[in-house]
């Protein structure tokens, strides 16, 4: 049996390690969590500037949502949401901009640029691109699809961008079981990485990343027989038959990742898989493989919760390897370090 000065010791231990362990606790919070409303006082003009520039530009040109929100997307799933694959390439280093998943299919840089310069007039140096590109993510998911959603801020920019790091990204020929995969590493679940792929709800896919499955699926099958043969046919209006040399792929045409309603953020991606009419191999995937399915078939019944699931795990997404604190630096200008 202890004595009651051997249960005091104990007990004070105790309580100083509780200490300890909430100050250690509460400073690694402090360096790593993200805010809502961060620029609040250093700049409270951020995010109506931003929204402003994304409503703008999309107003021209409604594919700007979806390359907006894809790039949020290449951003934090390649080295963290730091900036990265806003980052021009330098005479000894080509950047995440020149790898084959971003270039030349990758647009909206000229929005972030744009309100990135309108933001360093009012207040330089506070406002990091990495923030920018959250923030217009979010503002072209509510202008598509109404989705709205509170955004932490407070990430800074790294100063590292390695084309050949944008490898890590997933396929689009890959399989539910790969897709699942890439994304475990980055610790989202097999539902939310169902979720998150409901960004093809919008914008466009080039030929070359599909057209396998459309003439040369594999010896038995010229064509991908779980693509609705209607479907497949008017692909082949829009993609001819691959042939061979075709530069930097920037003159490839192009067709909807959604068929339905391709300028609309909503879960007819979902219903269109359930026809068939699912663009990429990566797409229809998520119906044909049975450990995703049944989340196929959900958030095709349920657009309201899949519309709140699509922004907390965006909001999830943003999390991804940020730097914060006094890590990195606040860019000048958002394609290059300072
Ligand atoms: C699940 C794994 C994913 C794969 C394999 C994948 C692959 C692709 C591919 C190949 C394209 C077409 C690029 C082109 O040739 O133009 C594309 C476009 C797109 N992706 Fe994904 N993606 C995935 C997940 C996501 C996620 C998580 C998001 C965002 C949350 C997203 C948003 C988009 C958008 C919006 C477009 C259209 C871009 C535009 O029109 O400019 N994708 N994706
Ligand atoms: C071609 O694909 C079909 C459908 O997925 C499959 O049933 C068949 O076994 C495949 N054939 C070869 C030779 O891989």
């Amino acid at each position: 049996m202890a004595s009651s000065s051997q249960k005091f010791e104990l007990l004070s231990n105790l309580f100083s390690n509780c200490i300890i362990f909430f100050f250690l606790f509460h400073s690694t919070l402090a360096s790593t969590t993200l805010k809502v409303g961060f620029y609040k006082s250093s700049c409270p003009r951020a995010e109506t500037i931003i929204k402003n520039a994304v409503n703008q530009a999309i107003s021209q040109n409604p594919g700007i949502a979806a390359g907006l929100i894809r790039m949020h997307f290449h951003d934090c799933f390649v080295r963290g949401c730091e900036g990265s694959v806003l980052l021009q390439s330098t005479p000894n280093n080509p950047s995440e901009r020149e790898h084959r998943a971003n270039f030349p299919s990758l647009r909206g840089f000229e929005v972030i640029d744009e309100a990135k310069a309108k933001i360093e007039a009012i207040c330089p140096n506070t406002v990091s691109c990495a923030d920018i590109l959250a923030f217009a993510a979010r503002d072209s998911a509510y202008r598509v699809g109404g989705i709205n959603y509170a955004v932490p801020a407070g990430r800074r920019d790294g100063r590292i961008s390695i084309k050949e790091e944008a490898n890590s990204l997933p396929g689009p020929s890959f399989n539910a079981e790969q897709l699942t995969e890439s994304f475990a590493k980055r610790g989202f679940s097999s539902e939310e990485m169902v979720t998150l792929s409901g960004a093809h709800s919008i914008g466009v896919a080039h030929c070359p990343t599909f057209s396998n499955r459309l003439y040369s699926f594999n010896t038995t099958h010229p064509q991908d027989p779980s693509m609705d043969p209607l479907y497949a046919a008017y692909l082949k209006t829009k993609c001819p038959p691959p042939s061979g040399n075709n530069g930097d792929g920037s003159e490839e045409p192009t067709a909807a990742l959604e068929f339905f309603s391709p300028y609309r953020l909503d879960n007819w991606y979902y219903i269109e898989l359930k026809n068939h009419r699912g663009l990429l191999s990566s797409d229809q995937t998520l119906l044909s493989s049975s450990s995703t399915k049944e989340m196929v078939l959900h958030n095709a019944k349920h657009g309201h919760q899949w519309a709140a699931k699509f922004g907390k795990a965006m909001v999830k997404m943003g999390f991804l390897d940020v730097l914060t604190g006094s890590q990195g630096e606040i860019r000048r200008h958002c394609s290059f370090v300072n």
